[in-house]
């Protein structure tokens, strides 16, 4: 059977992952068109991974390309309009979290998704198809750690891409920490505990970066959450994790607790030398969810040629930027933010 044809938007730091999983990893969907404002990626498209269509405007790309599904990997604050271009256009939609950066824009493209039941829409939450969060998950819902009373998540870019996040921060098309980096473990903290949140606090400083503080951003934050049943979360996300990428998550049940990447390890290498006993971290996001990446994107393709709905929808992807939102809200005025009642 012939692959699924597809184009992808956005060729960065991400995109270049997607678009090489695609070309190398996943047998049923093909690129054939990319996007780019960055005539250098669409080159290094075409030569390194055989992509043969390449367009500066996603517009052109979706009405010129013969392709039935797009792959979104462009900055944030581009996403909801270009689903509902691709969606209004009868394609099957792939967007990178965050589902947006507005909650009236997600709203809006929500409705959309949701009156073409028959086309797929699914959102980049990675670390769902990750080998070890879907065996935590399975300890969850067994009832194995009882009723889940508390979720601790950290989550931090390595210090290295420091300069990069200034440089992000300055475009200020991210949304900010809360909604570019939290979202992960909100979305984690809504999966595990099938709850959404009450009540936030967030707090968060520059140390590191001050810079950041000019455009906006925060280098370290926290939130701590209440849930609607009352459970509790507490989040630390940042961009100044020294020894690598840090990804780590504890749930704590009535029965017992797990922990996802309590130290995170690169892989089972343990070194002795000078500096004594060590285990390397891992590096960064591309390197700690290179297989949930694959997964994710053979599963969109899966549910196109079934007719099936993916697990991540985009009633996920309102529910977590609202939260995100709340997060930042509070972080910005120092005030407990509730979250309103549907
Ligand atoms: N799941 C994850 O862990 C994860 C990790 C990194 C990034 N992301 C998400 O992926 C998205 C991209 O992030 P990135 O770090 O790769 O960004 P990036 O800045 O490295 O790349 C952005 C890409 O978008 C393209 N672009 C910019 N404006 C455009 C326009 N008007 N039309 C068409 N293309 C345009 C650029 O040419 C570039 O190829 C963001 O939404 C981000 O939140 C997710």
């Amino acid at each position: 059977m012939e692959p699924i044809k597809a184009g992808i938007v956005g060729l960065g730091r991400l995109g270049k992952v997607h678009a090489s999983n695609v070309q190398n990893y996943i047998k049923d969907l093909e690129l054939v068109a990319a996007c780019s404002v960055v005539p250098e990626e669409l080159k290094f498209a075409k030569e390194s991974l055989g992509i043969q269509k390449g367009y500066e405007s996603f517009e052109k790309m979706v009405d010129e390309a013969e392709i039935d599904a797009v792959i979104i990997v462009s900055p944030s604050s581009l996403h909801t309009k270009q689903i509902e271009y691709a969606f209004a256009a009868g394609k099957h939609v792939f967007c990178e979290k965050p589902l947006g950066v507005s909650l009236p824009e997600i709203e809006q493209v929500k409705k959309v998704i949701e009156a073409r039941p028959e086309q797929v829409f699914m959102l980049g939450f990675m670390r769902r198809f990750d080998e070890s969060y879907r065996y935590a998950k399975e300890i969850v819902e067994s009832g194995e750690i009882g009723k889940v009373t508390l979720v601790r998540c950290y989550g931090i870019d390595p210090s290295s891409g420091l300069e990069s996040f200034v440089k992000f921060a300055k475009n200020s098309s991210s949304g900010g920490l809360f909604i570019d980096m939290a979202i992960h473990d909100i979305d984690l903290v809504r999966w595990f505990t099938g709850e959404e949140v009450k009540q936030v606090w967030a707090i968060g400083n520059n140390f590191a970066y001050p810079e950041l503080a000019e455009y906006g951003d925060t280098e370290t934050g926290a939130a701590l959450m209440k849930l609607k049943n009352d459970a509790i979360a507490i989040l630390v996300s940042g961009r100044n994790a020294n020894h690598g990428y840090h990804v780590e998550t504890e749930i704590m049940g009535t029965k017992g607790m797990l922990r996802v990447a309590q130290e995170p390890e690169k892989n089972l290498v343990t070194i002795f030398d000078d500096k004594g006993v060590r285990r390397p971290c891992s590096e960064h996001f591309p390197e700690r969810f290179k297989q949930a990446f694959i997964n994710e994107l053979t599963e969109f393709a899966r549910c196109i040629r079934e007719g099936d709905k993916p697990d991540v929808t985009a009633k996920d992807g309102l529910e977590s930027t609202k939260i995100a939102l709340a997060c930042t809200k509070s972080f910005e005025t120092g005030e407990l933010v509730a979250l309103e009642d549907e």
